[in-house]
């Protein structure tokens, strides 16, 4: 399995920010690894012309329908054709600051698969939860809420991201991250036929300090990074740590 090196920008880019992008692509010619930046929406096709063929381009959200009367928001297709190949669904900061439900996520996953696009679902628990000895119960039921029939190896990956560890400089321990990642390996491969071969990424205060370690860990197939995927300095020992390993 290919791993994965995903970074999402979440709000924060400008046109003069794409120059990382394509220092990123100078510095990794020919990664051995998956790379994607998900940039805001509007930049996606200007990020497409500086990431080169090397590096991928993606969203960070796509609305459950197709088209229609919803203002402010995308469809899946419209993202597609200006050159995301990804797109992430279920991010916390979605689920919590806009509502989203895992009906919602499952829907718009479908949405992203149906366009042609590798969904990235997100999952994890809150503080709350984990100190409340619920993650893996928390993260089961997200999947298996939010993980559509038609889920594929090769159209969706998953990313485990405690809530707690986002963008706080917190990361999960290595025992934290082996047992979730071992309990949705094992799940994903009760649901799907090539559960085996579905990438599932670690996300949360990943900096190039902590990759090595990280990446180490089984059932860790790369990571989904959010400040530390802003500039290609940051971002680039990511990438070759998670080629080493
Ligand atoms: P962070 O964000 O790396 O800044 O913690 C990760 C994410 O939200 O995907």
């Amino acid at each position: 399995m290919r791993k994965l090196a995903a970074g999402n920008w979440k709000m924060n880019g400008s046109m003069a920010a794409l120059a990382e992008i394509s220092q990123l692509q100078e510095m990794h010619p020919n990664p051995g690894v998956d790379i994607l930046l998900c940039p805001p929406a509007p930049l996606i096709t200007q990020a497409k012309a500086a990431a080169g063929a090397q590096i991928a381009i993606g969203a960070q959200d796509c609305h459950a329908n197709a088209s229609g009367a919803h203002t402010g928001d995308i469809a899946a297709q419209m993202l597609v054709e200006v050159g995301a190949s990804a797109i992430i669904t279920g991010h916390s900061e979605r689920r919590t600051n806009h509502g989203e439900t895992d009906a919602m996520v499952a829907a718009k996953t479908s949405a992203a698969q149906a366009a042609g696009a590798m969904a990235i679902l997100c999952l994890g628990e809150t503080l709350a939860e984990r100190q409340a000895g619920q993650t893996l119960e928390v993260v089961a039921r997200q999947l298996a809420g939010s993980l559509p029939a038609a889920s594929t190896a090769n159209n969706t990956v998953i990313a485990y991201e405690p809530v707690w560890a986002i963008g706080t400089g917190r990361v999960a321990t290595v025992d934290q991250i082996a047992d979730v990642h071992a309990a949705l390996r094992s799940q994903l491969q009760d649901l799907m036929t090539d559960g085996a071969d579905l990438r599932i990424l670690y996300g949360g205060s990943v900096k190039a300090e902590n990759a090595p370690e990280i990446f180490a860990i089984p059932n860790v197939d790369g990571a989904l990074v959010g400040g530390a995927s802003l500039t290609a300095a940051q971002f680039s020992p990511i990438v070759a740590a998670l080629e080493n390993t």
